[in-house]
């Protein structure tokens, strides 16, 4: 580990290649640019300190900078011991940032990574998952009365913060941006859905076509990895608790079952589910030989680790992130990224394109916490409506789309309830 700095990295010596690496995500994030350089003249983050929980990876790397672009200080962990890409990390120690992640971190490593982070006394929290915002709420209440409000990257984060204001825990405002439009129906979808079919193809190989792939969960993220799927020919089943979007599935043509059923079936299981275990030894138990499982929610409690060392007699590492349970019985199952989020830690997470949305909501969102946090209760906010168009808006023109706008004429046919047939 190298901590010759203001700065725990795996090896500062890969400060090279992540600066390639970020240079190569600055040039495909344009709304992200187009802000950056405005806050360049209007530093509207100036005095502020940040302390960030979220994957570090190169599309995080423009992020940080266009935070300090726009004034702050910057202090920085990474949201899961499995994702952080140390080349991108290396980079930032290099350029100056006060940055504390590794991949392959123990639960230890993770926390004290945090609480370095916290060091800075931050006046805003930015979090993927709320581990850094519940950090402060645990152990470090005293901060809580300096922070002027904090965002929230993803959908079990928000779940989380949501239950924390239910239960009168929550001590400042929290801007939900998993909740943008701009987010979800980009970020989620099309992120999630071809980042982790990234994920699953550099652990394995496989061919997708023909194969039985089975979506654990039909919610943004399990609908964009079951259309990837089908995309590339796999025959594609959902297993859902939730009657709506289970219907949805159905309708969107998929084989809905429950999970019971389809783990007789499937050649490849992936949870995005937010839930704790979906796959466990009972499922085990009737997968077939050769069947590869993995996750790509946010934690790592979607499939049963325990079960499957239970049920299993030796695991060795045949691949970079794929692990072979021979079990008891004779089969062979695949664990890939040892449960945690597959896109993430056998892969690059979501392309810089849909990063470039979601990082511009969280940038706007700490502006507008910065210029009237103060005035808010310590509830979750939603982005506002405007934000969200403005920033569609925004990414259109900025890569290089026109869109029509509507005549005088039209405007008043909206207003018109008199108009029929
Ligand atoms: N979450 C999913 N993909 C990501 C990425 N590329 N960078 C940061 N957070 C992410």
């Amino acid at each position: 580990m190298d901590t010759s700095g203001p700065y725990t990295v795996a090896d500062i010596g890969l400060a090279d290649a992540g600066g390639r690496k970020v240079q190569w995500a600055r040039s495909r994030m344009p709304a992200l640019a187009a802000l950056r350089e405005k806050a360049i003249q209007e530093r509207p983050l100036e005095g502020h300190r940040i302390a960030g929980c979220l994957h570090v990876t190169k599309e995080t790397a423009v992020l940080i900078e266009t935070l300090a672009a726009a004034g702050a200080e910057i202090s920085w962990s990474g949201c899961n011991p499995l994702s952080t890409q140390d080349d991108v990390a290396a980079w930032l120690a290099s350029e100056g940032y006060s940055i504390h992640a590794w991949y392959g971190q123990d639960n230890k490593g993770f926390y004290d990574c945090i609480d370095r982070t916290l060091e800075l006394s931050p006046t805003l929290t930015l979090d993927d998952g709320a581990d850094l915002i519940y950090r402060v709420h645990s152990e470090f209440r005293d901060l809580a009365t300096g922070i002027i409000g904090g965002t929230e990257e993803t959908t079990t984060g928000v779940h989380r913060l949501r239950a924390m204001a239910d239960a009168g825990e929550l001590l400042y405002p929290v801007i939900a941006v998993n909740d943008a439009e701009t987010k979800w129906d980009f970020d989620n979808i099309h992120g999630t859905g071809q980042s982790t079919i990234d994920g699953i193809l550099r652990a394995t190989s496989v061919l997708l076509a023909g194969k039985t792939f089975v979506v654990a969960g039909y919610g943004h993220c399990g609908k964009g990895l079951a259309t990837r799927a089908r995309g590339m020919g796999a025959n594609v089943v959902v297993t859902e608790i939730d009657p709506i979007p289970a219907l949805k599935a159905v309708m969107d043509g998929f084989r809905v079952m429950k999970m019971d059923d389809a783990a007789k079936l499937g050649d490849i299981f992936c949870t995005a589910t937010g839930m704790k275990d979906v796959i466990v030894g009972r499922h085990f138990d009737s997968m077939k030989d050769g069947a590869i499982v993995c996750n790509t929610g946010h934690y790592d409690c979607e499939v049963s680790i325990e079960d499957l060392e239970r049920l299993s007699e030796d695991v060795r590492e045949i691949r970079e992130n794929n692990e072979a349970f021979s079990m008891k019985d004779g089969r062979t199952l695949h664990l890939l990224a040892r449960g945690r989020l597959v896109n993430l830690a056998s892969a690059e997470g979501h392309p810089s394109e849909v990063m470039d949305m979601s990082f511009a909501n969280q940038f706007l969102a700490l502006c507008r916490l910065a210029s009237e946090g103060e005035t808010y209760s310590s509830s979750v906010y939603d982005i506002s409506p405007e934000q969200d168009r403005d920033l569609a808006s925004l990414k259109l023109e900025s890569s290089g789309v026109q869109i029509d706008e509507l005549t005088a004429e039209q405007i008043d046919y909206l207003s018109d309830y008199s108009a029929g047939t």
